[in-house]
């Protein structure tokens, strides 16, 4: 199975330059820069049909394209590798093994989108992938990839590593830019969208780690190689899949997109733990709804994964086996977000803390009736938040209203957790 992102990795430790580029690191940045111009590199993402791999799954080519060519003044591209999202550790993974992809891909879409000065949003306690991606920029300007005037091309770029504060909603990028501005990090109105009036009022493009990382293998190979990495029609590429639960092997995979549930859980994840028997997962973070037993042999790709009712998210995966209470699950996951709602606007700040109440309610079995139809109405009205948290966070209780109303409803009949509470 060929790996894209994980092709430098070394056991139990970084890459570093020197490995990086003997095994034709940089080389796609060297072909760019001599022979292709950055309407080239853009017009390659494009036909390659990377789509992020944040969460949303946005076409990346597309959303380059959206920044005004011919605008002057400074424009900016940010990586977010802020990466709080329950259930999400794949970009740190990355970071940790190699950072010098990280790097070249974004020297490659500065290049591609006009950009001359670059950002690394990270999140604190990322402390070695940090390092790593500051020792990367200092290797690679000193090798002349990176800084003034890059390879002698008359191109040049500047990378600054800015360590975030720590709060989830650092990670959606209109508050990530506030963050960045040293103003409070709340979400902006969005339109206008941060293509056209981002970080300090200008055009500004935001992607995650993963994606970025991808880019130098897509120019260095073709957008048509990448296209045949997927193993289903209209995916594209590999995913890192970083799986936690109760499965014998937790760790990140890389595999192609299109693998299946069952065959990650199978494979690369050695099965269930000993006594173990699936129940569900979350396939993508602890803002996607969850998939069940019925989804077992359901390829994993953005459309696929949205079609059976849930999303593919940033491929975080979660497992749960029979024994799993889905309430407490829910309500865990509820926790987090009522906590991390950043109190701008009043459906979320109010909304999520009594979706927490109601499900704890349910879960220490005292609930009624008329509490599963308040979360109803609930995953309703939070559709129609200021940013994409609030829906997010109720992503989990759509998911146990549709697939686990029977074990909502146990609890009320019993007035018990009926699998014995929270693990
Ligand atoms: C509450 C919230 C948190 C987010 N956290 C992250 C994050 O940690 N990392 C990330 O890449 N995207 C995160 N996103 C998505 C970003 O807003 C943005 O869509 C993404 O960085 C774009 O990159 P991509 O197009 O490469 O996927 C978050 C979104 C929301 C609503
Ligand atoms: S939905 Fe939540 S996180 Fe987003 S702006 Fe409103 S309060 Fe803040």
């Amino acid at each position: 199975m060929e790996q894209v992102l994980f092709r430098h990795n070394r056991p139990g430790r970084c890459v570093t330059f020197a490995e990086y580029r003997a095994e034709g690191g940089f080389a796609a940045l060297e072909k760019a820069l001599s022979g292709m111009s950055p309407n080239d590199v853009q017009q390659t993402v494009i036909d390659s049909n990377l789509r992020g791999r944040g969460g949303a799954g946005f076409p990346t080519g597309k959303k380059w394209s959206f920044v005004p060519r011919d605008l002057p003044g400074p424009r900016y591209l940010i990586c977010n590798c802020d990466e709080m999202e329950p259930g999400t550790y794949k970009d740190r993974v990355l970071l940790e093994a190699n950072p010098y992809s990280l790097i070249e891909g974004m020297v490659l879409a500065a290049y591609a989108i006009g950009v001359a000065h670059a950002f690394i949003f990270i999140r604190r306690g990322y402390e070695e992938a940090a390092a790593n991606c500051r020792r990367a920029i200092a290797e690679a300007t000193a090798a002349g990839l990176l800084g003034k005037n890059i390879l002698g091309s008359g191109f040049s770029l500047g990378i600054d590593v800015h360590q975030s504060a720590g709060r989830y909603i650092c990670g959606e990028e209109t508050a990530l830019m506030n963050a960045l501005e040293g103003r409070r990090a709340n979400p902006r109105s969005k339109p206008p969208f941060p293509a056209v009036k981002g970080l300090w009022g200008r055009p500004t493009v935001v992607n995650n780690v993963e994606t970025l990382a991808n880019i130098p293998a897509i120019v260095a190979n073709g957008a048509g190689w990448f296209k045949g990495l997927a193993r289903i029609p209209g995916a594209a590429g590999t995913k890192l899949f970083c799986v936690s639960g109760q499965v014998r092997h937790t760790a990140c995979f890389e595999l192609p997109l299109g693998t299946t549930l069952g065959e990650i859980i199978d494979g690369p994840c050695g099965g269930m733990l000993p006594g173990r028997t699936f129940k569900a997962c979350i396939p993508g973070g602890a803002s996607t709804p969850y998939l069940t037993r019925e989804h077992w042999g359901l390829p994993l790709d953005f459309d696929t994964v949205a079609r059976a009712g849930s999303r593919l998210g940033t491929g975080g995966i979660v497992v749960f086996g029979q024994e799993t209470c889905m309430v407490a699950a829910t309500l865990n996951m509820i926790e987090f977000y009522a906590r991390e709602s950043c109190g701008w606007c009043t459906p979320c700040r109010e909304g999520l803390p009594y979706v927490r109440d109601i499900l704890a309610r349910l879960e220490a079995g005292t609930g009624t009736e008329e509490h599963i139809t308040l979360l109803r109405e609930h995953v309703h009205y939070l559709n129609n938040a200021f940013c994409a948290l609030a829906p997010g966070a109720m992503g989990p209780v759509e998911g146990l209203l549709r697939l686990f109303e029977d074990e909502i409803r146990e609890h009320i009949v019993r007035k018990r957790c009926p699998l014995g509470g929270r693990q």
